[in-house]
């Protein structure tokens, strides 16, 4: 353990509030120190971070990043690398900017500070309010065409009722079955994309009692054993229980199928720091992640998967990740999706209780 903290008084304050990361590797390459913007960038804290080789915590393709680290080290110069890909502990990859320079130690020897920024961060914020938008037009959309099928649809079932009673003939009853079998399903449809109806009961809810009640829905459904990868720290959010497992429920189903009857299915649970959904910013969110094996999710489709409707299997309503949205967005959150074949990820991000705000 060090004895003395390797950034004295002014410059660590300074450092403590940077938005970029720093870190600081000494002449073999371990971590000394890193600085709070590093610990979000990596998700993971300093505690765990420090001593760890910078191959290790910068494994960018080919050992590209540390190579240049030592190179560093030797010729004294300060190199720059931009867009690089950094792949994360925790399977996200973010593109970043990297400046690294020798700095000479206390001692004989030279450390090197690296200074990383990341470049897909604001691209990302953009693209999320993008999907906002979008999802909050989608469900009105949906909302007014359920309503508007709807009202004719009662009248519609009532005349054929009548109708029913009337007609002498059995044989022409069939039809007016037909019609009042339709008009029911049309109806429960209806119901289903405008989502539950009853108010909104907004309490304390432990997400993992929520994820549990949906993974022995799936297993009970499908057989497979849901692999579970919880943060047992994660405080509780404001929400609507029901509707919460509703929603993952939606997701988890499409997971399972997806990843099919030996597939892997895992649903993972994290704290986010500083989130921005929509035009609020949380200092602290909950990340529900929902992860198959599957073939993963078709490059044209994968826009328009929210979009009611829309769906890529036989007999499918498409309207499964419409309401899980919908019941998602009721919570001020937010759901993403990230797919490629073998690895399809549902993120769902819930913010704490608002007062977290900032
Ligand atoms: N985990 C997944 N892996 C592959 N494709 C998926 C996954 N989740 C959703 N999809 C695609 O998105 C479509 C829409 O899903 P959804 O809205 O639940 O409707 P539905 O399940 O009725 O088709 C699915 O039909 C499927 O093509
Ligand atoms: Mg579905």
């Amino acid at each position: 353990m060090e004895t003395t903290h390797p950034v004295p008084g002014v410059a660590l304050r300074l450092l403590e509030n940077l938005t970029s990361a720093v870190l600081l590797f000494d002449a073999r390459l371990r971590l000394r120190y890193i600085n709070p913007a590093g610990e979000m960038l990596f998700a993971l804290s300093a505690r765990h971070l420090l001593g760890q080789d910078a191959q290790t915590i910068l494994p960018c393709p080919g050992g590209q990043l540390s190579h240049k680290l030592e190179q560093v080290m030797r010729s004294a110069q300060p190199v720059t690398e931009r867009e690089l890909e950094l792949p994360l502990h925790d399977g996200r990859r973010v593109t970043i900017s990297c400046t690294a320079q020798a700095l000479p130690d206390e001692g004989s020897g030279s450390e090197v500070m690296v200074e990383l920024i990341q470049l897909d961060r604001q691209l990302r914020i953009s693209r999320e309010e993008h999907l906002l938008s979008q999802q909050r037009a989608t469900q009105s959309l949906v909302r007014g065409l359920a309503h508007e099928v709807k009202n004719p649809l009662g009248g519609l079932r009532g005349a054929a009722q009548l109708l029913d009673a009337e007609l002498a003939d059995p044989g022409l009853r069939e039809y007016t079955r037909i019609i009042i079998a339709e008009a029911d399903r049309l109806q429960v449809l209806m119901d289903r994309m405008l989502g539950p109806n009853r108010p909104q009961r907004f309490e304390e809810v432990n997400i993992h009692q929520v994820l549990e009640r949906v993974r022995l829905l799936v297993e009970a459904e499908t057989g497979l054993a849901v692999l579970t990868d919880y943060d047992p720290s994660l405080p509780p959010v404001r929400g609507d229980v029901d509707r919460l497992i509703q929603a993952l429920l939606n997701i988890a189903r499409n997971g399972a199928r997806a990843a099919g009857a030996d597939g892997r299915l895992v649903f993972a649970t994290r704290v986010q720091r500083k989130f921005t959904i929509g035009e609020r910013h949380y200092r602290l969110v909950v990340r529900v992640e929902i992860r198959d094996d599957g073939p993963g999710i078709p490059q044209d489709l994968q826009e328009r998967i929210f979009l009611p409707m829309v769906s890529g299997e036989q007999g499918g309503t498409g309207l499964g990740l419409t309401i899980a949205q919908t019941l998602v967005n009721q919570h001020g959150g937010l759901i993403e999706c990230q797919s490629e074949s073998g690895d399809t990820r549902f993120l769902v991000y819930l913010p704490l209780d608002p007062s977290y705000e900032r």
